[in-house]
């Protein structure tokens, strides 16, 4: 990849780190930088060295949404053969755990990239919505689906159909979002979430996460008879000798990751 425009990225302790940089604008999300964000989220899920990819925001916000500029003159021909959503789909194919670190404003597509993401924390202050209905459109990126999968279809449409904002604690009560904390304490709460993650056994983390993701797709049946396939593939790792062998030996285990 080419020097990226719109983000930063670092490698801190196994936590590839990707901070969205176009502040001037809140962090609108252009089409290059959409690019720039997957790309980064892909070759951090491919590297040895990482093991929790974490994701955040420059500046006021972490993102007012797509840029508006950028789309007004699209037509459905152009959409169409842009298919600007085709990066978006390669994040739910990444293996590796993501976590959004947001506040200020998280809107639009900015809202649909935070709920792409595995653990949302946010700010007190952090103020979420999809305004898109006002703007004459509606989410493209996952939006209705996702938060509709979170929160049902009811408190859903309300959202959707209302543009309203919601609070980091009303999207916590709703379970739209893991925790909220204070804006000063954010990014060491977050480094700590993802290095303990990042502790444990790697294979463990990467299938459970699969197997989660099964649970809307499949029957219960269906989704059982995937974890179980998973729960067998562990018994084919190093880290499921250790951690079975340190707990009966009362000492603590040393994983290796594979
Ligand atoms: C392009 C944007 C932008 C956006 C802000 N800016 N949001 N540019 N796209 N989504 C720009 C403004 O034009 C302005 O540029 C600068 O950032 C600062 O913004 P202000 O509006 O002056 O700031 P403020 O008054 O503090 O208001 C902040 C704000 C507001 C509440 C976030 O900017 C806002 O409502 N933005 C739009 C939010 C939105 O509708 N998002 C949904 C987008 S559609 P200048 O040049 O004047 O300084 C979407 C569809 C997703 O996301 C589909 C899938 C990807």
């Amino acid at each position: 990849m080419l020097t990226p425009q719109y983000v930063k990225t670092s490698i801190e302790e196994r936590i590839g780190r990707i901070r969205l940089n176009r502040p001037e604008r809140y962090n609108a999300l252009n089409r290059t930088m959409i690019r720039e964000i997957v790309e980064a989220m892909e070759q951090f899920d491919q590297d040895e060295a990482v093991a929790v990819i974490v994701l955040d925001g420059e500046g006021k916000s972490f993102s007012a949404g797509a840029d508006i500029e950028e789309m007004l003159d699209a037509t459905p021909i152009s959409m169409e053969l842009l298919d600007p959503f085709a990066d978006w789909d390669r994040i739910s194919r990444l293996h590796k755990p993501l976590i959004a670190a947001v506040h200020g404003f998280v809107l639009g597509g900015g809202f649909e990239l935070a709920l792409a993401c595995d653990l949302i924390y946010a700010t007190p202050e952090t103020q979420f919505g999809f305004p898109e209905v006002g703007l004459g459109v509606m989410p493209g990126a996952g939006g209705t689906q996702r938060l509709t999968n979170r929160i049902g279809r009811t408190r859903a449409l309300e959202w959707l159909w209302t543009g309203d904002r919601m609070s980091a604690s009303e999207a916590h009560h709703l379970g739209i979002i893991n925790r909220i904390v204070e804006a000063d304490q954010l990014e060491a709460n977050v480094l700590a979430v993802a290095g303990r993650i990042a502790a444990q056994p790697m294979m463990s983390v990467r299938l459970i996460k699969d197997a989660v993701d099964k649970a809307g797709d499949l029957s219960l049946q269906d989704g059982m008879d995937h974890e179980r396939r998973n729960f067998y593939l562990l018994f084919g790792t190093s880290d499921q000798t250790e951690g079975m062998q340190a707990f009966l030996d009362k000492r603590q285990p040393t994983f290796k990751g594979n």
